[in-house]
């Protein structure tokens, strides 16, 4: 070709480029860091074209695609916002399908879109699609909270076909990220080991990270991940995307890097033994999968999570929480109303803020003296409590703290009168043996009068109650023989019951909107952010050896704000007091032992940490969280909480290796202070009769203990340390 004619042919090319791109419709979904933008092609499939840092002008994004140069997509929907299959779709779909006519078939094409300002700071944006053949539409909908770099996704699938639509896959979200190579984080765990951290590198094929348990579904598994983008990302680099699903049940989230090296992330509930029936107009609500993506590594990420859950998800996020002491270790089922106004006086003597009675304060035809029997029968015992709940409320008023107490409504012991009277409202199949999980059964939550019962369990108590300040919410069974006497469908029951558990919290919300609820799964095998929007705080887990616990709360807390995490000093472990009660300070303070029983020394450490507590408190809630020292990498663990204007912090050390000689040998690099300002550091919960290494009266710049930084001086003496940096007064 002649260059004239080249240039010729360049033109009219680039003239026939422009006029295809000028058909698309680009909708950018930005939040103030980053964009995941989607794209309406000539055909109007919804693809999404871009996920990553957002650019200063948007009319760029079209240009994203023409850059790459990977293999052919024979597909032309690798990229898919939201999945079908049974159309030219040949990966791993977000949904799946059965027509009305029995067809298999399911192709998504773009109809409008919208993009609504709800209030400050979130914008919520829809995208409707339908089948061109059936009419069948799924919405798409993107929520953003611009600041906190965080979208929550989920999806309405409806339909107006003559019968009814089965759906067989459902996914809330379609990611699709490009990059050289994908890490991911992922968590495995049982009772007492929950939250492991394994880290991978992600290859072709699909990994599912699920949940088949129906309740308490994160035990083994939870529903929190991370994905690193190009190599693992760091505490302060890196670029790494946080995910979550806001599902209280079953769970699956899928990871496949396609044949193309991209990496399609599809979340949502399991479909595992659930094919949906969707009736004509029904609409079929996904929930929500909540996703951030940082380029400044994980702490960046927590931070932006946290300050997201504290605003807008956990129950009274930014408000107070109750110090406690709670009596499951210190007397199990073995207690009765004089031992209990014993430990009302230890309440007050201890200075926390409410007694919680745990299990085994009800049932009298099977009584409720160890976990064999009595569940579900909410009567109190009257051979322990001859008086009553109310007789403790008052024994709580008139020492001045509060008082709660534990449920587990969504249970039943076989040996019970619930059991008796009502075995059509447990989960069981008919024709098989019953197979228990700590010798309990489930109760089906799909039938309204098994929420009617559920819900008049907590009303009573308040009914019985007034002055009653909070709830351990207990559930400590999964799902085996799943089968509801109620549903006719059956498929039905694993997404009916967290709806049916769904709407009895909002029913209790609506007549309690405030009063403080831990959500406790013998541990964490519940959490999530659909769960935390009826309670305050969760259970991480029954293991409080306060070593564990480094390792525990430093994973969770990647992802969940320490006012959210429930920390109680008990037994368990081999150190000292001290450590203990310093472990159980990063987050929501309780007490799980005899009191009467500590030593006066123990008693008035535990007293002055407790006033300490209530000091700094709002710094650990509501500061930010700076992860300084992995006890995974180093043999001290040491994490930061930064209060609000940047005048004070607390930092929490502690020795995780007990070898010969070791401690923090190097200084800790402190974060998040201002330079320019000068600090002075000081040590907390000194132990009666013990002497801080540290000088109060010393005076550091910011600049200096960021670059320079602090020994805590850790070692096998100090195995615990909590230092308090405070901005010098007049600087
Ligand atoms: C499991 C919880 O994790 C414990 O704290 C305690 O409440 C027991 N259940 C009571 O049965």
């Amino acid at each position: 070709m002649k260059s004239h004619s080249r240039i010729r042919f360049a033109f009219i090319l680039m003239l026939f480029v422009s006029s295809v791109y000028a058909q698309n419709t680009i909708i950018p979904i930005e939040t103030a860091s980053n964009a995941f933008v989607l794209e309406v092609n000539a055909e109007k499939s919804v693809n999404i074209i871009y996920a990553g840092e957002k650019l200063a002008d948007r009319r760029e994004y079209e240009a994203v695609p023409g850059i790459y140069r990977q293999t052919e997509d024979y597909t032309e929907v690798l990229n898919a916002a939201y999945t079908s299959s049974g159309s030219q779709n040949l990966v791993e779909p977000a949904i799946a399908v059965t027509h009305a006519d029995g067809n298999n078939s399911l192709d998504l094409r773009y109809v409008s879109h919208t993009v609504k300002t709800l209030q400050e700071n979130i914008v919520l944006y829809t995208v409707l699609l339908k089948d061109p053949v059936y009419p069948f539409t799924v919405q798409l909908f993107y929520k953003v909270y611009q600041q906190e770099d965080v979208i929550e996704q989920w999806s309405v699938i409806s339909h107006q076909e003559k019968g009814n639509v089965t759906l067989h896959k459902f996914a809330s979200a379609n990611l699709h990220l490009k990059s050289k190579a994908f890490w991911l984080t992922q968590y495995h765990g049982d009772w007492a080991k929950e939250m492991q951290p394994e880290e991978s590198r992600i290859t072709h094929g699909i990994k599912t990270l699920d949940s088949k348990l129906g309740t308490r579904a994160n035990l083994f598994q939870p529903s929190v991940f991370m994905v690193s983008l190009d190599k693992p990302a760091e505490e302060e680099a890196g670029t790494v995307l946080y995910g979550a699903m806001e599902w209280s049940g079953n769970f699956r989230i899928d990871l496949e890097l396609d044949y193309q090296d991209n990496l399609r992330i599809l979340a949502g509930m399991n479909n595992y033994a659930s094919a949906y029936t969707l009736k004509p107009k029904e609409e079929f609500v996904t929930p929500a999968f909540v996703f951030l993506l940082s380029q400044h590594g994980k702490g960046d990420a927590s931070r932006k999570m946290h300050q997201w859950a504290r605003n807008y998800k956990i129950l009274d996020g930014n408000g107070n929480r109750l110090t406690l002491l709670n009596n499951w270790e210190a007397t199990y089922f073995d207690f009765n109303e004089s031992k209990l106004f014993q430990l009302l006086k230890d309440t007050k003597n201890l200075g926390v803020d409410l007694f919680l009675l745990d299990d085994g304060w009800f049932a009298n035809k099977y009584p409720r003296n160890g976990d064999t029997a009595g569940l579900g029968d909410w009567e109190v015992n009257r051979t322990k409590l001859p008086n009553g709940i109310s007789s403790l409320v008052k024994e709580a008023d008139k020492n001045n703290v509060k008082f709660g107490i534990w449920i587990e409504p969504e249970m039943v012991n076989p040996k019970s009168e619930l059991y008796e009277k009502h075995p059509e409202w447990v989960v069981k199949q008919p024709k098989r043996d019953e197979h228990y999980f700590r010798n309990q059964l489930v109760l089906d939550l799909t039938n309204p009068s098994v929420q009617d019962f559920v819900f008049k369990v907590v009303d009573d108590l308040f009914k019985e109650n007034p002055s009653l300040a909070y709830i351990k919410w207990d559930c400590n069974a999964v799902i085996y023989n799943a089968h509801s006497s109620y549903l006719k469908d059956q498929s039905h029951f694993y997404i009916d019951y967290v709806k049916g558990l769904y709407s009895v919290l909002q029913r209790i919300r609506a007549r309690y909107p405030k009063v403080p609820m831990m959500l406790c799964s013998g541990g964490g095998g519940r959490v999530d952010y659909a769960a935390l929007a009826y309670f305050t705080e969760f259970w991480p887990s029954d293991n409080t050896d306060p070593l564990e616990r480094i390792y525990m709360q430093w994973e969770y807390s990647h992802f969940y704000p320490a006012i959210s995490v429930s920390n109680h000093v008990t037994e368990w472990g081999k150190q000292p007091l001290k450590f203990r009660v310093d472990v159980a300070m990063m987050g929501k303070l309780g007490f799980d032992i005899v009191v009467h029983d500590l030593a006066e020394k123990d008693l008035a450490f535990c007293k002055l940490a407790i006033e300490n507590y209530n000091r700094i408190k709002p710094i650990v809630w509501q500061g930010e969280l700076y992860r300084l020292a992995d006890p995974k990498k180093e043999s001290i663990a040491s994490l930061m909480y930064v209060g609000k204007d940047q005048a004070s912090a607390i930092i929490f050390n502690y020795l995780v290796n007990n070898r010969y000689g070791e401690g923090s040998k190097f200084p800790v690099k402190l974060k998040g202070l201002d330079p320019s300002k000068l600090y002075t550091v000081k040590e907390l919960n000194i132990y009666p009769g013990a002497e801080s290494r540290i000088d109060a009266a010393k005076v550091y710049s910011g600049d200096f203990l960021m670059k320079v930084g602090f020994n805590p001086q850790v070692n096998n003496r100090r195995t615990s340390v909590i230092l308090q940096v405070d901005q010098k007064s007049g600087k």
